[in-house]
């Protein structure tokens, strides 16, 4: 019988499609698989379901390159993923695309708000009984209503998050390497910006590019310092495209004026005072964690084994 091994626990409803198909194996510990461990799996597994923090690098490729057919990664981004190596060793990457764009420009949308309405502070003062009473100036916030918003990426979870945008009467511009036709442009809410413009004019600026060798730090300090000060920032795409460090220095010297974030530079770590700020939002990577995208999630790795170990080219093949 094929081998399927899932380096995390993952929804019933993917694991229900494999059931009785395959041998399966699913890491039976809360925590991410060793190096050495991913290399075990891989070189007795014929498809493996992988998180967004395995790294898949050629070590591993090159462990599972005598059985290993397929790798489906439990996530849209793949950058944990050695493409090229995987590629050359004929085994086959999948992600999870669609499925957690609208979920994920929920967060984004949920973050917004909740930095600029000091959400998570007053939460925090009124579970702590400090509420005595209304005052005209407790947790005043900033309003996002009629706002500027700078989207840089503008792909589905981009283009989803500008939607969102059109009841809060933003004025929404956005940035990407690519620039879209007119009519696109027309349909989606938002208009092309150089990136230093973007940052110079947004009061919000969302990012949702994935992480490349181009994106590594393209908000360094140059870029962070044409912010307003009145800007926040929310990130829920990777942390390395942001230069948390001067992030940090800028929201502590309040330079800028706030973030939200979901996801880190060292991931699972902060930079260090980074959570003792008031002016940020922290939430756990958690941009597709919803019951149902994540059960969606789980089924469409699970076809894509399928496809892969029953001979076919499996549907989300990332680089088709
Ligand atoms: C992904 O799937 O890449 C997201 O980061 C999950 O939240």
């Amino acid at each position: 019988m094929k081998k399927v091994s899932i380096t995390y626990k993952i929804p019933e409803a993917g694991i229900d499609l494999l059931k009785g198909k395959y041998d399966i194996w699913v890491n039976p510990k809360d925590k991410l698989l060793t190096k050495e461990e991913l290399k075990e799996i891989a070189k007795e597994s014929d498809a493996l379901i992988t998180m967004l923090a395995d790294p898949i690098d050629s070590e591993v490729l090159e462990a599972g390159k005598d059985r290993l057919k397929i790798v489906a990664n439990y996530a849209v981004g793949y950058n944990n993923i050695d493409i090229q190596k995987a590629k050359e060793l004929g085994i086959y990457v999948t992600n999870t695309p669609d499925v957690l764009t609208e979920t994920t420009a929920d967060l984004a949308w949920a973050l917004m708000l909740a930095v600029a309405r000091r959400i998570v502070e007053s939460d925090a003062f009124t579970r702590e009984g400090k509420f005595d009473g209304w005052k005209p100036e407790l947790f005043l916030g900033t309003d996002v209503y009629g706002k500027t918003l700078g989207i840089i990426g503008f792909g589905n979870i981009g283009q989803a998050v500008a939607r969102r945008a059109i009841g809060f009467n933003m004025k929404v511009y956005y940035y990407q390497r690519h620039r879209l036709s007119s009519e696109e442009e027309r349909a989606s809410n938002a208009a092309y910006l150089p990136l230093d413009e973007l940052l110079k004019v947004s009061d919000y600026v969302s990012l949702h590019v994935p992480l490349t060798d181009e994106t590594y730090h393209m908000l360094d300090r140059e870029k962070l310092s044409l912010l307003k000060k009145s800007a926040f920032i929310i990130n829920t795409a990777r942390g390395p495209v942001i230069d948390e460090q001067v992030l940090y220095e800028k929201l502590k010297n309040k330079e800028i004026a706030g973030a939200a974030l979901d996801v880190y530079e060292n991931e699972p770590q902060l930079t260090p005072g980074l959570k003792d700020l008031d002016n940020v939002v922290l939430t756990p990577h958690i941009g597709s964690a919803s019951h149902e995208t994540r059960s969606r999630m789980a089924q469409m790795v699970a076809k894509d084994i399928i496809q892969a170990l029953e001979g076919e080219t499996p549907e989300h093949l990332i680089w088709r």
